[in-house]
């Protein structure tokens, strides 16, 4: 199989868009640790599915805004499977406010989840890969919004945006330690993140007239791409952004 022998760590791997990350790369035949933050519930049922189809997969519950959390959830890996070749930064979250109105606390919160954890877990797995001089794949999950205006999402943005420069400036350091990095930019994805958009008819309909595929995608459609990525086949690929919208950033249209 095409990740036989490899360990990947997967943030945010109890929902949506990070579980299905971490049933593809085991089913791949990599060891998967699953994060997860909160109730285990989703974690475990992620694990379940790994089991079912003879797959590695452990949880570890870490929360990536703690420094102390990344080291164990590092740690973890090593101590468990004896090191780690993938991470997958997946765990993110949305607050939706109008800018003149958002606070200081939506803006702290969606930056230390979306782009300060990214940022020292990928310095953590990558001071272990260094010491240990061994190549690795950072995939980071990003959005269309790494480059794409959000109205009422100005803190996403932000965050994605850094996201998407932190992908670049890593392909540059890191590439001499053949540590790759590149990001996986979904578009609208039927996940928890946008439960509230998939509950709003209207809303849904105007953005799925903006998707040339007209429809919206699945965790699935996301996985396969990161599958790719955390590959062998992969090798070459460092520093670039796979968008997985079903054309939405492309599209544009006169109303
Ligand atoms: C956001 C969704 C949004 C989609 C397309 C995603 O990054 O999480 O809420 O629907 O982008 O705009």
């Amino acid at each position: 199989m095409r990740l036989d022998g490899k360990v990947a760590i997967v943030t945010g791997g109890g929902s949506g868009i990070g579980q299905v990350i971490a049933e593809r790369l085991a089913s791949d035949g990599a060891s998967v640790v699953i994060d997860y933050v909160g109730s285990p519930d989703g974690a475990q049922a992620t694990a379940r599915s790994i089991e079912k189809q003879n797959g590695k997969g452990e949880i570890f519950e870490a929360d990536v805004t703690r420094i102390e959390d990344i080291q164990k959830l590092v740690d973890a890996a090593w101590n468990r499977y004896g090191s780690a070749d993938i991470l997958v930064n997946n765990a993110g979250i949305e607050i939706r406010a109008d800018f003149w109105d958002t606070t200081q606390d939506d803006f702290d919160k969606v930056m230390a989840v979306n782009l300060r954890g990214p940022f020292f877990l990928a310095q953590e797995f990558v001071r272990r890969l260094r010491a240990a001089g061994k190549p690795g794949r950072i995939i980071n999950i990003s959005s269309v919004h790494e480059d794409m205006a959000f109205p009422g999402f100005s803190t996403y943005c932000c965050s994605k945006g850094g996201m998407r420069m932190l992908m670049r400036d890593l392909a540059v350091e890191l590439g001499p330690l053949g540590i790759t990095c590149n990001n996986v930019a979904p578009g609208a994805i039927i996940t928890p993140i946008n439960e509230s958009l998939l509950e709003n008819k209207p809303k849904l309909n105007a953005l799925l007239a903006n998707i040339p595929l007209n429809r919206l995608g699945e965790p699935k459609d996301v996985a396969s791409v990161v599958s790719f990525l955390a590959s062998e086949e992969a090798s070459y690929v460092n520093g670039s952004t796979f968008v997985v919208d079903g054309g939405l950033m492309c599209n544009y249209h006169e109303q």
